[in-house]
């Protein structure tokens, strides 16, 4: 079969890693174009100078040309969710010269991407927990799939799990997780003595940290995370009671928990339907919420535009709790993620491993890359089915 065409976009931390991991499966995909702000800087992939001769020859930071390389699937790895076009005209001397280019914001390069037939595979949580209802809308009138499994839980496979309960006709009735890898990784570096700014930076260095650390720190991540979540759950809208944010206080109510054998852990959180979520999600004695800061001037509400009966809304909130060492959400260390799913029969399902940075992302982006190519998805130029024309309708297909 011929390979897969695909356009990356974004090469960053996790683009990067991305790149060279699609380039080492030649026979099963082949880069077609990869779009960055900026071409003209240096780039070190991989350190090798055949991964670089590679890239020179796609690289590009005009998205005209990006969606001319006529890829089957765009790999948006850019993050931020801006609609906004700048215009920038070249200054430097060479073949583009004085040509004036548009630079799209990410939000604009995922619909045109999906309007004109692509399948999109994204990390980017924030746009999905925000936009995801009017894009899924777009990709099935498009006929093409929408897939962010690396937007939470990096190799941890969150979202998976909980759709394949469901797929089961198993009733998610709670989640509860720790889904932000900068925040476990300052937590745990405060504890230890270092300063918060240190403990950040030092995060940002390892490439976990949102392109805007604030994200992280004020619990807006963990955020859009537990709504992606919910929403896999079968809720159709969620409201965000309140978010607890890292500031100047955090870091002796760390240490104290330390001192008394316990850590301070966020912990993001949602209940579907009726119930609260019960204790014995965070069972254990010795737990106790940090109220030092707890925001509450946030609601994030989704489309309730095609609700139905049997779609659920939830309610979800992002806290910092004191957990027991040996809790199942306690027990993840540094950039580590944990996910706790509560079915009604009471059964818990729990998930461990590496929630941020480089590797962890990519393998999640490469999961969904390969199973589209698994699934024998046709090439862009077989679907025949324009936005506005005579494509599927219905219920948005979320991969
Ligand atoms: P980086 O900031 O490291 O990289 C962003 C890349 O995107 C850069 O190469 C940048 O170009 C390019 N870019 C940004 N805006 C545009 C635009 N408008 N047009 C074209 N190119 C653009 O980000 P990360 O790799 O850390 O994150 C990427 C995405 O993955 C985000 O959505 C993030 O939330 C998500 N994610 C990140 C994880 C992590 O651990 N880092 C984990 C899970 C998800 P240039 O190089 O020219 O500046
Ligand atoms: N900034 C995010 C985190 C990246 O620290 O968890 C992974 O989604």
């Amino acid at each position: 079969a011929e390979p897969l065409r695909v356009g990356l976009i974004g090469l960053g931390t996790v683009g990067a890693s991305v790149f060279e991991r699609l380039a080492s499966l030649p026979g099963r995909v082949r880069i077609t174009a990869v779009l960055v702000r900026d071409a003209t800087r240096s780039r070190d992939i991989g350190g090798s100078a055949e991964l670089g001769a590679e890239l020179a020859q796609v690289l590009t930071d005009d998205p005209e040309q990006f969606f001319a390389s006529d890829c089957d699937v765009v790999v948006e790895l850019a993050g931020g969710v801006g609609e906004e076009t700048d215009e920038k005209t070249d200054v430097d001397a060479g073949s583009r010269a004085d040509r004036p280019r548009r630079s799209l914001g990410t939000g604009a390069l995922v619909r045109r991407a999906l309007a004109s037939g692509h399948h999109v595979v994204t990390a980017n949580k924030a746009l999905v927990a925000r936009d995801g209802d009017e894009l899924f809308e777009l990709a099935a009138r498009a006929g093409v799939r929408l897939a962010f499994g690396a937007a939470v839980g990096g190799a941890v496979p969150a979202l998976e799990r909980v759709r394949e309960l469901r797929a089961r006709g198993r009733r998610v009735r709670w989640i509860a997780g720790v889904l932000n890898g900068t925040v476990g990784f300052v937590l745990d570096a405060l504890e230890n003595g270092t300063g918060l700014d240190a403990a950040i930076a030092r995060a940002q260095e390892r490439g976990l940290a949102e392109a805007d650390p604030t994200l992280d720190l004020d619990g807006t991540d963990a955020g859009h995370k537990i709504v992606l979540l919910a929403r896999a759950a079968g809720a159709r809208s969620v409201a965000i009671d309140g978010i607890a944010a890292l500031d100047g206080s955090t870091a002796a109510v760390a240490e104290r928990a330390r001192t008394r054998g316990l850590r301070l852990t966020q912990v993001a959180r949602v209940d579907l339907g009726d119930e609260q979520v019960p204790d014995t999600a965070l069972d254990h004695s010795s737990e106790r919420e940090h109220v030092g800061d707890p925001r509450i001037d946030r609601t994030t509400e989704l489309d309730r535009t095609h609700r139905d009966d049997s779609e659920r809304s939830a309610r979800a909130s992002v806290r910092l709790l004191e957990l027991d060492r040996h809790h199942p959400l306690g027990r993840a260390r540094g950039e580590d993620n944990a996910v706790s799913i509560g079915l009604d029969d009471g059964e818990t399902v729990v998930l461990h491993g590496r929630g941020a940075g480089a590797w962890p992302t990519a393998e999640a982006v490469l999961g969904d890359v390969l199973e589209l190519a698994r699934s024998g998805v046709s090439r862009r130029s077989d679907r025949t089915a324009p936005v506005g024309g005579n494509g599927p309708t219905g219920r948005p297909s979320e991969s």
